[in-house]
């Protein structure tokens, strides 16, 4: 102790301002807020509905009257926005996917109900084929199976009127077909829908983490083949910032990557790079596996579910599209 010369103990000490809970308090970089969540829900149809999602524990399809009280329920937990999935029957599902075009399709007639019964929260939907096609691909197919991209932008800029005139509020292309989102806002500008706003899944990978979702929305057993011709390979970090550079000049007034913590490199780079509101999509996958980790007693569920959330806002999050939504929002509450 005495041979050791004073200059080798710290004079800066990091540690002195986290000896304290208000210190930390104070000294926190980061903080999260009910209004930093998006909540993804879906729908089914019937009344007084709830339909368990077994690769998703504790997520349910929800009818259209039960959605609302979610959206009343998301509301009240300061959540600022849901984001809707319809499961659509067996039988209203083609190789066209047409039924995206109905004015009383399952969608719709959701959104209609939650802007009459709760006004004051966000609509977000969804726009791609997956859950009106026969063959579960978000595009129009060719007899050889390929994605054709400018005859289903056709289709989606159908779906995109069709949402906004039911009520919704943001618009979010999830199909990653090229072009589609400068067509969509055209026709929206020229709908009256001046105010609709488009959140375009700019950055969309080809991910191993969506298949929950896909059970929810019925599609998984419907497809075939995969998506990665549309959606990007996961090696990829230049190519977002292209494809966020091209919906950004088409018009999107935000953009999201997707999925969520396997990507958060991909949200900062974003973030610095354009300084636009970046949302991240924590897939149905990512939450499987926090439940999954929790159950296993691998770590406290709600620590689990609050340090991920604060990851996305370290990266440069505005707000993040969870599964978690409206428990985590009680648990900043
Ligand atoms: C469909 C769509 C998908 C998700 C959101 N929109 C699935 C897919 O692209 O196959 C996935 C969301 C999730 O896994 O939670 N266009």
């Amino acid at each position: 102790m005495t041979n050791i010369p004073s200059a080798s103990y710290p004079a800066l000490r990091l540690r002195r301002t986290r000896a304290s809970a208000w210190s930390r308090a104070m000294h926190a970089e980061h903080r999260l807020h009910p209004s930093d969540l998006i909540w993804p829900l879906f729908v089914t149809e019937g009344k007084q509905v709830e339909e368990p999602i077994a690769s998703l524990p504790g997520v349910s399809r929800w009818s259209v009257d039960r959605v609302v009280e979610r959206a009343r329920d998301a509301r009240d937990a300061g959540i600022p926005c849901i984001a809707l999935f319809p499961n659509t029957q067996p039988e209203r599902r083609s190789d066209d996917g047409q039924e995206a075009l109905n004015p009383d399709n399952l969608m719709c007639r959701a959104i209609r109900a939650i802007k009459d019964a709760v006004p004051d929260i966000g609509v977000l939907t969804d726009v791609a084929l997956d859950p009106y096609t026969a063959h579960g691909q978000d595009g129009l197919v060719d007899d050889r199976g390929r994605i054709l991209n400018d005859q289903t932008i056709d289709v989606l800029v159908g779906q995109s009127l069709n949402q906004a005139a039911a009520g919704a509020d943001i618009i979010a292309p999830s199909d990653m077909m090229d072009g589609r989102v400068g067509v969509i806002r055209a026709a929206l500008e020229q709908s009256g829908h001046q105010d609709v706003q488009i959140m375009a899944y700019a950055a969309k990978y080809a991910s191993a983490f969506y298949g929950p979702f896909r059970d929810a929305v019925g599609s998984r057993g419907l497809l075939k083949g995969d998506k990665k011709t549309y959606q990007m390979d996961p090696s990829n970090a230049e190519e977002a910032l292209r494809e966020v550079a091209l919906d950004l000049a088409e018009g999107a007034d935000s953009v999201m990557v997707k999925p969520g913590l396997p990507y958060l490199d991909i949200v900062r780079a974003v973030k610095d790079r354009f300084a636009v509101p970046v949302f991240a999509y924590q897939v149905s996958g990512e939450y499987a596996m926090i439940e999954a980790a929790a159950a296993a007693g691998a770590g406290d569920r709600d620590a689990l579910i609050l340090e991920t959330l604060m990851s996305f806002r370290r990266a440069g999050c505005t707000g993040v599209l969870t599964y978690h939504a409206l428990h985590a929002a009680r648990l900043m509450g």
